[in-house]
């Protein structure tokens, strides 16, 4: 099985809309999913600069899915919707 791949937006946008808050990821999902998961931090993500959605920040992308106005617990769903699609 390919590792899901998670990316947490690292831009400036993100940064000042509370991506700090997201840092806990890079222990916690590792701890959970081991080698299933990976998480690394990410360059702007290029979400932010649609204008409707530029409140939505901060992003993180879960493989293909965006993950907007992120919080630990709505990036930590999505990861456990993509593990059970890949059973
Ligand atoms: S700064 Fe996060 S998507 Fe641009």
């Amino acid at each position: 099985m390919e590792k899901i791949q998670v990316k947490v937006c690292l831009g400036t946008t993100c940064f000042v809309m509370g991506s700090s808050n997201l840092q806990e990821l890079m222990e916690l999902v590792p701890a959970k999913y081991g080698d299933k998961v990976e998480v690394s931090g990410s360059p702007c993500l290029s979400k932010c600069n649609i204008d409707w959605e530029y409140s939505r920040a901060p992003y993180v992308t879960v493989n293909n899915e965006v993950v907007f106005e992120a919080t630990v617990e709505k990036v930590m769903r999505e990861i456990e919707k993509q593990l059970s699609y890949a059973k």
